[in-house]
C-alpha cells in the first residue's frame, strides 16, 4: 500500500499541535508555492494569474488563485483548524495535595475525556508579549513530555470501568511536577516563546498529547493519530487545492478555527470573514457587485469534516446502508433536518466530480433516532448562500486524544479535491455544467 501521502499527513499533524500552528504551517507552505500574503487591514491589489492567502486570527487562512482568464464563479472547500482540548488557564499552577502542582485548565470543545488520562502531554499555543512600543504573538510549542494526567488507582474505585463521571475541574488537571517554587510555569512558557518573562501580557495555550501518530494494521491500512478530526480533511483539501489545473473559478481553499465550540466567533465560519474576502476580490478585480453576485450564483462549497466510520464493536449505532467504512472512500453527508447541508444538487454535482476522477463515494447519514453532530457547511451557508455539500473522511473514536481513519481514504480525498478544484460550475435554466 501507498503510504508516502499518509507519512506527509503525520508530518503535518505533529507540526500541528494547535490551531495556530496548523494555519502557520499551511502559510509556509503557501509561500514557497509562490503565494503572497494578502493583509485584512491593507488594501490589495490582485492581478491575473496572482496566489494570494489571508489570515485572520493567526487561526483561521483563506487562500486562493486568479485564473488568467476571466472568472465565473468561486469553487470553494472548508475544513477546521481546532480540535478538542484543554485550555490552560492564565493563572496556570495549582498547589495541589501530595506536594504536587498542577495546571489549571478547561476543557475546549467536547471531548472524550478518559481518552487524555495517562498518557505523556505538552502544552502549545501563543503568547502575546510587549516588544518595541507593539504587541506581538509568539507561537510556543514546549516539544517535551512535560504533563500526565494520572487516574485514581481500581483499588479506589471499582466501578471504574462502568463508567464512572470525570470532573473537568477536578479530574482532569495534569500533574505539572513537585511543590517547586511558583512560577516555573510563566517562565518555560516565555522561555520556548523567546520572549522576556516580564513582557509577556497574554497567552492561549492548550494541552497536546505527545504520542506521535502512526500508521498501523497488518498493512499499514490504519492512521492512528491526534486531531485527525479534521485536519485530515484538510490536509486532502490543501492538496487537491495546491495540485489543480486552472479552470474558469477562481479556487478557493479555507480553514476555519473554532468549529468545535459552535463557530461563532471572529474567525469561526459563522462570522463574515469570508464573504469578506470574497467581496474583496471582486472588487480587487474591478468586478461590479451585479457581476459578484453573478459569480456567488455559478458558486459551489465543499464542507469536509470527519464523518463516522461504523464501529466494529457497535455497529448498532449505524442504520444499515448508512454506514461508511474505513478505507471505502470520501463520505457524502446527508440529515433530513439539513443539519448537513448535502441537498439532491449538491449531493449530485459532488458525486459527478468524484465519479469522473474515479473517487469511490459513501453515504452517511446520523441513525434516524439519534440527533447527531453538526459542522461548518449550515453555519457558513448562513453567510455564504451557496450550494453546499457537506462530505468527511470515515474515522473511529472521533474527539479521542487519538483517532483512527483509514490510509485510502486520504488518497481519495487528494483525487477528489484536485479534480473539484479544477472545474467551474455554471448554474443556468438548463441544468448544471460542470466543465
Ligand atoms: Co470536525
Amino acid at each position: 500500500m501507498k503510504q508516502e501521502l499518509s507519512k506527509q499527513l503525520l508530518a503535518f499533524l505533529d507540526a500541528s499541535p494547535t490551531c495556530y500552528h496548523a494555519v502557520d504551517a499551511l502559510k509556509e507552505k503557501l509561500l514557497s508555492n509562490g503565494y503572497r500574503q494578502l493583509w485584512e487591514s491593507r488594501p490589495w491589489r490582485l492581478a491575473e494569474g496572482g496566489r494570494y492567502f489571508v489570515v485572520r486570527g493567526e487561526s483561521t487562512l483563506v487562500a486562493f488563485r486568479v485564473p488568467r482568464r476571466d472568472f465565473q464563479g468561486f469553487v470553494l472547500a472548508a475544513g477546521h483548524s481546532d480540535s478538542p482540548t484543554f485550555k490552560v488557564r492564565e493563572a496556570a499552577e495549582v498547589p495541589s495535595p501530595g506536594a504536587c502542582t498542577r495546571l489549571s485548565v478547561e476543557p475546549y470543545g467536547g471531548m472524550i475525556m478518559r481518552s487524555w488520562l495517562d498518557r505523556p502531554l505538552s502544552v502549545a499555543g501563543r503568547v502575546m508579549a510587549a516588544e518595541d512600543g507593539r504587541i506581538v504573538s509568539r507561537l510556543v510549542k514546549v516539544d517535551r513530555d512535560l504533563l500526565v494526567i494520572p487516574s485514581v488507582a481500581i483499588h479506589m474505585d471499582r466501578e471504574v470501568n462502568k463508567g464512572a463521571a470525570l470532573h473537568a475541574n477536578t479530574d482532569l488537571l495534569p500533574l505539572l511536577g513537585g511543590a517547586g517554587e511558583p512560577g516555573q510555569f510563566r517562565r518555560l512558557i516565555a522561555e520556548r516563546a523567546g520572549v522576556p518573562e516580564d513582557t509577556v501580557l497574554s497567552t492561549e495555550l492548550f494541552l497536546y498529547p505527545r504520542t506521535p501518530g502512526t500508521l498501523l494494521g497488518l498493512n499499514g491500512e490504519f492512521i492512528a493519530a491526534p486531531r485527525l478530526d479534521d485536519l485530515q480533511c484538510v490536509f486532502g483539501c490543501f492538496r487537491g487545492f495546491l495540485a489543480a489545473e486552472d479552470s474558469g473559478s477562481v479556487p478557493v481553499f479555507c480553514v476555519f478555527n473554532n468549529e468545535e465550540v459552535g463557530s461563532g466567533t471572529r474567525q469561526g465560519a459563522d462570522s463574515t470573514f469570508l464573504t469578506d474576502v470574497l467581496s474583496r476580490v471582486s472588487a480587487a478585480l474591478g468586478r461590479s457587485p451585479e457581476e459578484h453576485h453573478a459569480a456567488l450564483a455559478n458558486s459551489f462549497l465543499v464542507s469536509a469534516d470527519n464523518a463516522h466510520a461504523v464501529h466494529p464493536a457497535h455497529p448498532e449505532y449505524a442504520d444499515k446502508q448508512e454506514c461508511p467504512v474505513l478505507n471505502g472512500g470520501v463520505v457524502i453527508k446527508y440529515n433530513a433536518n439539513q443539519r448537513y447541508t448535502t441537498d439532491a444538487l449538491s449531493g449530485a454535482v459532488f458525486r459527478q466530480i468524484c465519479r469522473e476522477a474515479g473517487v469511490p463515494v459513501q453515504r452517511y447519514s446520523n441513525r434516524a433516532d439519534l440527533p447527531g453532530g453538526s459542522t461548518l457547511g449550515n453555519i457558513s451557508s448562513a453567510h455564504l448562500s451557496i450550494p453546499t455539500v457537506d462530505i468527511g473522511l470515515p474515522q473511529l473514536a472521533m474527539h479521542a486524544a487519538y483517532e483512527v481513519a483509514g490510509v485510502r481514504d486520504t488518497e481519495a480525498l487528494v483525487r477528489a479535491m484536485t479534480a473539484y478544484f479544477g472545474r467551474s460550475l455554471r448554474f443556468g435554466p438548463e441544468g448544471v455544467e460542470v466543465s
